[in-house]
């Protein structure tokens, strides 16, 4: 039976889609099965990430209308073997329910090592429906206070829904803005804020964001892969230690 995690962050744009694929992508190396699936109706993103977009005839919709079995609209990362995806409805208005989205992924955690859900941004009904059967969720953040106030909202709506573990990872972290803000002291003071306990940090990597933009897999000796293979390897229940 896999494990479920969520990708959340309450504000938009804190980098959630990039670090679904790449996360999906390192678990991959480390041995996984793992499906990602994106819940992001009306403006998903997982399939141009992950280079499948050209080939999408069904999505989650489909298999939920009965119009395809769940194996035809889901796709297989062609650069990363063993990863695969369920992209989102092209229109919000197939948004799947969080009652039929937690029995539906129930079935599918049975035939891969993870599932990783790449949430839509904000805490709507699109958020209940990627969360609802998460075993864990990941917060994403970016070091800023518009940021942080997003993952207040987020926490509590996980709270509310009662995701049995919440672990906060802070994205595009770059030292220099981060001073030149001044909004924070330190990290730990961003932690403290979020009130989550932290499974990592993913630095600014314009090389690795890009690669992702162009559906090229993002892997090599890039910063933010560095980091996201040690956060796939906590996902994966590997004690590896944390660097701020
Ligand atoms: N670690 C990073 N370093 C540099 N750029 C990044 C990083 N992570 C994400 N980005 C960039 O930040 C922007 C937003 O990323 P992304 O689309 O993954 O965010 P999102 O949270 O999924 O957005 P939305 O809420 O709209 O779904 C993109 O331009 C992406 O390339
Ligand atoms: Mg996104």
């Amino acid at each position: 039976m896999g494990k479920v995690t969520v990708i959340t962050s309450g504000k938009g744009g804190t980098g959630k889609s990039t670090v679904t694929a790449g996360l999906g992508a390192a678990l991959v190396r480390r041995g996984n099965r793992v499906l990602v699936i994106d819940c992001d109706a009306g403006m998903r993103g997982i399939d141009l990430m992950l280079g499948v977009s050209g080939e999408l005839v069904f999505d989650i919709a489909d298999i939920v209308g009965g119009n395809c079995p769940p194996s035809s609209a889901i796709y297989p990362c062609k650069t990363v073997p063993e990863l695969y995806i369920l992209p989102a409805p092209q229109n919000v208005r197939d948004e799947v329910s969080p009652f039929v989205m937690k029995k539906l992924v129930r079935i599918l955690q049975k035939y891969y090592d993870h599932v990783i859900i790449d949430c839509p941004a904000g805490i709507g009904s699109g958020f209940e429906s990627a969360a609802i059967a998460a075993d864990r969720a990941v917060v994403v953040v970016n070091a800023e206070p518009l940021s942080m106030r997003g993952c207040e909202k987020v926490r509590q709506k996980l709270r509310q829904l009662r995701i049995p573990e919440i672990r906060l990872l802070i994205n595009r972290f770059n030292e220099r803005k981060f001073r030149k803000l001044n909004a924070f002291s330190d990290l730990d003071s961003v932690i403290d804020k979020a009130g989550i306990r932290l499974i990592g940090v993913i630095p600014e990597d314009h090389t690795a964001a890009a690669c992702a933009q162009r559906g090229q897999p993002v892997e090599g000796r890039m910063k933010a892969v560095y980091a996201l293979e040690r956060v796939a390897a906590r996902l994966d229940g590997v004690d590896v230690p944390l660097e701020l």
